[in-house]
């Protein structure tokens, strides 16, 4: 394949290029004829975003890097394709407009929203087998990729779930454009926006009172300007999952007119796991030759100089909104990693945006073996990563979380007060435990006022 209209790229990069690599967190199919048959239906199909979103996206996180935004990320741990259903997507929409109206209101900052949706399907996993009663099977790795029952062929890896996969990312990006465009969004109509927070909630309150303001202040503009705001009828809306299947990748990596370079046109902002991270592993070398914005992992076992040699392989140019680098340390260690990380970061004068997610280092088991994360700790890591960042006379300029917008109950803690007995009531999530409705909004209020305390 000639690459004679791309940036700088190699000459060897092609969207298989990455096959020469070696590759980690890849399913076996044991049919090759039928994925390869599959791979090639898919990469056929349309795509799902365009070049001029993800464009768009990137110099939105460049403004994020410079301070003059914040990017708002969440969504589900792990899609899964049976909730693909009006009700879940309507309400994980909601949880994440409701979260950016607070960020807005308390910082006065544009908000970017991305979800963890529409195609975050694909899961890495510690072990590649699970052993039950004596009974030992391949890992569930994500429903693109097998079933999470416990039989052999629930766990045998199917390449007809790429296209269920595909087809269900695209139905939700349908609606969620729908849904974008229309009266959902309309801050006319603050009705859409009644929150459900149990009416104890101590930012119950507070929250009503900022929808009243903003409705008042939309009356107030349009009196004044004598017409409709029609932009308030309208949000932006971006999609994000992790980089993971690279056959699903590659099959949506495309060329597009009248632009240089290589698109991945399965989402806009993909991001690479702190599993998949080596620089001469097969994953980077997928994610160097694509023009999207991307996303990198950044645990406690990924010292500086490492991140740094990435961030420069994947960004030779340091184009400004290509690299964001999701921190997820965890409580007890960001404040011994972050700082170094900082100071890495401005020797090199490389430009990344910093993102927190505060969610992957805090997670741990309960003497019963329950998954969950505590909000306490949760919330610690966002606040000491905005203290951190302002200290160095840096800028923490987005957070990344999982959440749902349904009452489960998969972490500990918030002013719900979720004790470890009612984890069992509503845990649904097949993977990491999300934070619920309440508190999600709480965290946002949180984030907001340190927004505005870090200012
Ligand atoms: C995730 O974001 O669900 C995930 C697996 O994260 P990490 O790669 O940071 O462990
Ligand atoms: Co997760």
């Amino acid at each position: 394949m000639s690459n004679s209209l791309s940036k700088s790229l190699p000459v060897s990069w092609s969207p298989d290029s990455w096959r020469k690599k070696n590759v980690k967190q890849q399913p076996a199919y044991l049919d090759q004829e039928h994925l390869d048959e599959t791979l090639g239906r898919l990469a056929k199909l349309p795509p799902l975003v365009t070049s001029w979103e993800i464009e768009s996206l990137k110099s939105q996180l460049a403004q994020a890097a410079r301070g003059e935004a914040f990017l708002l990320q969440g969504g589900d741990c792990s899609e899964s394709l049976d909730d693909c259903d009006s009700d879940s997507i309507v309400r994980n929409l909601k949880v994440i407009m409701q979260m950016s109206f607070v960020l807005i209101y308390g910082s006065m900052k544009k908000v970017i929203r991305v979800g963890r949706i529409a195609g975050q399907y694909a899961k890495p996993r510690s072990n590649d087998t699970e052993t039950r009663d004596g009974v030992t099977l391949p890992v569930y790795r994500g429903d693109i990729v097998n079933r999470s029952g416990f039989t052999e062929s629930d766990r045998a890896a199917d390449p007809e779930l790429l296209l269920r996969g595909y087809e269900r990312a695209a139905l939700t990006l349908n609606f969620i454009r729908g849904l974008s465009v229309g009266g959902f969004a309309d801050m006319h109509h603050p009705e859409n926006w009644n929150i459900e927070f149990a009416s104890d909630s101590p930012r119950a309150q507070q929250y009503q009172d900022m929808i009243n303001s903003i409705a008042n202040s939309l009356s107030f503009m349009e009196a004044v300007m004598d017409s409709s705001l029609k932009q308030s009828k309208t949000v932006e809306f971006f999609t994000s999952h992790e980089g993971l299947h690279l056959n699903y990748e590659q099959a949506q990596t495309r060329r597009v007119p009248r632009r240089e370079g290589w698109y991945n046109m399965s989402t806009h902002f993909p991001w690479i796991g702190y599993r998949t991270r080596e620089v001469d592993g097969a994953h980077v070398e997928y994610f160097k030759g694509i023009e999207n914005p991307i996303g990198i992992k950044v645990g406690p076992k990924f010292p500086p100089e490492e991140v740094l040699e990435l961030v420069k392989t994947l960004n030779p140019e340091n184009e400004e909104g290509r690299i964001t680098l999701i921190c997820r340390f965890g409580a007890e260690e960001v404040a011994n990693c972050l700082p170094p990380l900082i100071e890495a970061v401005q020797n090199s004068e490389h430009e990344v945006l910093f993102c927190s997610d505060p969610m992957h280092g805090n997670t741990f088991s309960t003497s019963t073996g329950i998954k969950t994360r505590s909000f306490d700790k949760i919330a610690s890591e966002l606040e000491q990563s905005f203290e951190i960042h302002k200290k160095a006379g840096s800028i923490l300029g987005g957070a990344h979380l999982e959440l749902t917008g349904d009452n489960v109950t998969e972490c500990i803690g918030g002013a719900g007060k979720i004790s470890e007995p009612d984890l069992e009531r509503a845990y649904k999530s097949q993977v990491d435990p999300r934070l619920n409705y309440d508190q999600a909004m709480e965290l946002a209020f949180m984030i907001a006022d340190n927004m505005k305390a870090t200012k």
